[in-house]
């Protein structure tokens, strides 16, 4: 079996945080108990293309027990967890082609070398599985049948594509699972970002100025529990609706030209690029922390602070420091690349238990109706979101109401009024 990860004497170690994992992913576990049941997905080849962490690994395991065959490479270079790529190699033979720190050139590499071989379905985070297979592979596209996106980001990319009319097959947008997008993106990267900024610089957030920019289910999950934290909290944001929102659930609202001269630490996760840029160090003060949660390594426009710096050291782990001219210093973490991943462990597995039970369940379903599907991004079919959340919940053990038929009646009806 090809592979190609640091170290498979890690394994033992990465066996143990997938254990770890495995106990916070109850619906994940079911679903895939059932898999090695029905083999759902028997003769399926899987490409896969996502951080290479404990809770992906026990994704991957899921899609094996439904009978597929499963590669992965990573879906960023720096946040493959070695002893977890290692464990999956000698533990559960699947293939896995990631090394935390990878240059440019062995990430798409890698990605290269999980399509060969010859994919049915891809899966995917952030869509450069996805580019790669459309830009330098077309004559594996033919054996595609359909595929699934993980992030926003990704599904932003799927969708011009799809509007080009350059996509080649069907795309399950599994983000936008209510199950995904709800939890997920706002009480992981909330809780994991803070991680990463916590585990990189040791900083008391408590009395500090924290600037979140982008208001979308992300950032108000990073503005939320920086507030926990003592935190003041300012957001930007492009979307007047959101930026309301922002400004009703308590949050100084402000354009990024304000708000990089107050802000202490910046985190930045919007899906765009250069929201902090040169104009905006220039008038930071000395220590501005600058973080990026967003998926690339866009959202900070690097080469802009490179060419205003005299200096660049690394300070200590994820932690660089620029000097500018006129003696400021400005911190960039993990050199500007999503830091709950970097930095930190990503998201914690009770969240992408939900997740990743979307992406099963949804490979499962565009799988089986893949000859029916036109070449378009697909949402998660609302029976699968609200499956997951009732398993969730079933797993958590919490009990709701159900209507009586009364109300089932008054809801379904339009005569009665007061
Ligand atoms: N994205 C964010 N957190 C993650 C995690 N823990 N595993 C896989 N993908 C993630």
């Amino acid at each position: 079996m090809k592979h190609d990860v640091k170290d498979l004497n890690l394994a033992p170690g990465g066996a143990q945080r997938l254990a770890w994992a495995e106990n916070e992913m109850p619906v994940l576990r079911l679903i895939r108990e059932r898999f090695e049941r029905e083999k759902p997905l028997r003769g399926l080849k899987i490409a896969a293309c996502l951080h290479v962490t404990s809770e992906t690994a026990n994704l991957m395991r899921t899609l094996a027990a439904g009978g597929a065959e499963v590669a992965l490479c990573a879906s960023n270079p720096l946040s493959t967890q070695d002893d977890v790529a290692a464990a999956l190699i000698e533990h559960h033979k699947i293939p896995v082609f990631a090394v935390r720190g990878e240059d440019r050139d062995t990430y798409y590499q890698h990605i290269v070398d999980v399509l060969s071989m010859k994919p049915s379905i891809t899966m995917d985070d952030g869509a450069d599985l996805v580019t790669v297979l459309h830009n330098e592979r077309r004559d594996l596209l033919e054996g595609v049948v359909a595929g699934t996106e993980e992030t926003t980001t990704g599904v932003v990319r799927l969708r011009s594509m799809a509007k080009d009319g350059v996509l080649q097959y069907p795309i399950v947008a599994v983000n936008d699972a209510k199950t995904k997008h709800w939890f997920d993106n706002r009480y992981g990267t909330g809780q994991s970002a803070m991680d990463g900024l916590l585990r990189a610089t040791n900083l008391l957030l408590a009395g500090r100025t924290l600037v979140v920019g982008g208001y979308g289910s992300c950032g108000r999950g990073v503005a939320s529990r920086a507030r926990g934290l003592g935190a003041r909290v300012l957001v930007t944001e492009i979307d007047p609706m959101i930026a309301l929102e922002a400004v009703m659930d308590g949050f100084e609202v402000m354009p990024m030209a304000k708000a990089a001269v107050l802000g202490d630490v910046f985190m930045v996760v919007t899906g765009n690029r250069d929201v902090l840029r040169g104009e905006h160090f220039e008038v930071m003060h000395d220590g501005a922390v600058l973080a990026n949660a967003g998926h690339f390594n866009v959202e900070i426009d690097i080469p802009a602070l490179e060419a205003l710096s005299t200096s660049r050291r690394a300070i200590k782990d994820n932690v660089e420091e620029f000097r500018m001219a006129t003696g400021r210093r400005i911190y960039l973490l993990a050199e500007g690349r999503l830091l709950n991943l970097a930095a930190a462990e990503g998201h914690p597995a009770a969240v992408m238990d939900m997740s990743f039970a979307n992406q099963a369940l949804s490979v499962e379903w565009v799988a089986r109706n893949a000859p029916q599907l036109k070449r378009q991004v697909y949402g998660v079919p609302e029976e699968i979101d609200r499956g997951v959340a009732a398993l969730k919940l079933r797993a958590m053990n919490v009990a709701i109401d159900d209507l009586t038929p009364q109300q089932a009646k008054y809801l379904a009806s339009w005569e009665e009024g007061t």
